[in-house]
């Protein structure tokens, strides 16, 4: 168990094993950042020589571990750099407080002195700390879980006993919670977490969430293959027809009394991408176990608005399927009916996503949300367009602004892409079938994708986010990121459901 406390103290009378200071780069060298200065202080005129002397720039992701000797309460300071002391802002302080993380891992008490005097950089340094210090051990054999670990984290803000602080910090722990658990799901490889798992795990955290007196009422409802085949999800089908374990789509929502808008949530869930009869070359293949990504965040997103009590309508619809190959499989040039009547000719085994999210979004569509917002490791190109941290947004512009704005705040990067008319053209361009999947033109394949999905919302207000490269780190670990999975998209979508609720 970890306690974790915001209180308005002295970093350097705080007892603590480990106290993390800032230091930021000016024009006249190093100096001790906001919230680190009775630190400073102790230090008095040693300070900057003792930078000095450890080669310590203030450089954004430094690090250092520096034994205090009884200068301070706490025996170890770690000091962490925070870049430019004029570009302070809650994305700087949020990764440097991920990067300090990483370097107290065995400290069983950790107190934060770095800048936190508004709710929004409490909200920055909790985040990014407690992210940090995610790591996925689930399979060495010898590495006890964080949970069983005991520790407490100290933030420190002169702010603390203000009311907005406080509930940023208690906001910022759920928030944490959420990005964590869609990080475990991700990581699991796809031979521990297939279609029907991944549903039966999503039903017992529906259980666990919901039980007892005082927890939050989410419906919730789990399609088999028969019912998808009775509900006439053939794109669902058609992809999730190779695997050896079939598909599922489950649905949780969200109704809290007097709500007047409803927003619908839907997140692919491919749980192993393989490419199918358009088989990927075996690089690409390995860490397709990520392509589930969506469909974990919307509904990690769903249980925390719950938890938080946000006074929309939410709905989170999560289709998952296996791409594989065997004798059941999808061929290219199979024409596929999907949900509502709509006929697409399926060209490429590996544009799976946009199958999957189709049936979801017309079942979304049917009962008719204000605004609907899919989350999709989508596409290649968006990686190629955007690179791996910023996610592509298209959809209508009204829901294409909030997400902006939500993402911003939430520290999320994304970023606006087009969906010209020559995309409508292309989608339309089957000769056998309303619609063709993909048309193996690789320019603009994500906007294709995006102009595909569009096809299937009916007119309503909607957004798209295509995560295929900040849903998974495929690096090292850097800030609050961890190798693997990262929980993108968590924190917007709840940021755009609570911005949501402020308008009522
Ligand atoms: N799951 C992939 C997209 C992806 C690529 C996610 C890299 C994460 C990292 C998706 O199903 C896919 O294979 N897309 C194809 C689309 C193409 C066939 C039109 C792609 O990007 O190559
Ligand atoms: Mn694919
Ligand atoms: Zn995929």
């Amino acid at each position: 168990m970890t306690t974790y406390t915001l209180r308005n103290a002295s970093p350097a009378k705080t007892k603590a094993d480990v106290v993390i200071v800032g230091v930021t780069k000016g024009d006249k060298g190093p100096s001790v950042a906001a919230g680190g200065e009775d630190v400073g202080a102790a230090y008095a005129r040693k300070f900057r020589p003792l930078l000095a002397i450890i080669g310590f720039t203030g450089k954004a992701g430094e690090t250092a571990k520096v034994p205090t000797s009884g200068t301070i309460n706490a025996p170890l300071m770690v000091l962490v750099g925070l870049g430019d002391a004029k570009q302070l802002t809650p994305a700087v302080v949020r990764r440097a407080a991920g990067s300090a993380a990483r370097s107290v891992s065995n400290a069983a008490s950790v107190a934060l002195a770095l800048p936190a005097d508004s709710a929004e950089l409490v909200r920055a340094v909790t985040e990014g700390f407690l992210l940090g210090g995610y790591t996925f051990t689930d399979f060495k054999r010898d590495t006890k879980p964080q949970s069983e670990k005991s520790s407490e984290v100290v933030v420190l803000s002169p702010v603390a006993r203000q009311g907005e602080a406080s509930a940023a910090f208690d906001r910022a722990q759920l928030v944490v919670e959420a990005a964590t658990a869609t990080r475990d799901w991700v990581n699991l490889p796809a031979n521990a977490l297939n279609p029907v798992t991944f549903a039966d795990q999503v039903v017992a955290q529906h259980k666990e969430l919901t039980k007892g007196k005082g927890a939050p009422e989410i419906g919730i409802q789990v399609w088999d293959e028969d019912d998808l085949a009775k509900d006439g999800c053939g794109g669902i089908l058609a992809v999730g027809g190779g695997s050896a374990t079939p598909p599922r789509m489950v649905k949780l929502t969200w109704s809290p009394e007097g709500a007047t808008q409803h927003v619908a949530l839907v997140g692919k869930g491919i749980t192993y991408d393989s490419g199918g009869y358009t088989i990927k070359p075996p690089a690409s293949m390995v860490s397709m176990k990520e392509d589930m990504a969506g469909a974990a965040s919307v509904i990690q997103a769903l249980f925390l608005i719950a938890r938080l009590n946000l006074p929309v309508k939410v709905t989170a619809w999560a289709p998952m399927a296996e791409n594989m190959i065997s004798g059941a499989a999808m061929r290219p040039g199979d024409v596929l009916t999907m949900r509502g009547g709509t006929t697409v000719e399926m060209t490429n085994a590996d544009a799976e996503g946009r199958l999957i999210l189709a049936d979801a979004l017309v079942m979304a569509t049917e009962e008719k949300p204000d605004a609907i917002v899919d989350i999709a490791t989508l596409t290649g190109a968006m990686v190629v367009a955007l690179g791996e941290k910023v996610a592509g947004l298209m959809g209508t512009d009204d829901v294409v602004a909030d997400l902006r704005v939500a993402a911003d705040v939430a520290g999320e990067a994304v970023w606006p892409m087009p969906l010209p008319d020559e995309m409508h053209e292309r989608v339309r361009s089957s000769k056998v079938a309303d619609l063709a999947q993909s048309d193996w033109v690789r320019w603009g394949g994500g906007l294709f994708a995006g102009a595909f999905l569009r096809e299937f919302t009916d007119g309503l207000p909607w957004g798209h986010l295509d995560i295929a490269g900040p849903g998974y780190n495929t690096g090292g670990a850097h800030g609050y990121m961890a190798p693997g999975g990262t929980g993108f998209g968590v924190a917007t979508l709840v940021e755009y459901v609570a911005g949501l609720a402020d308008l009522t």
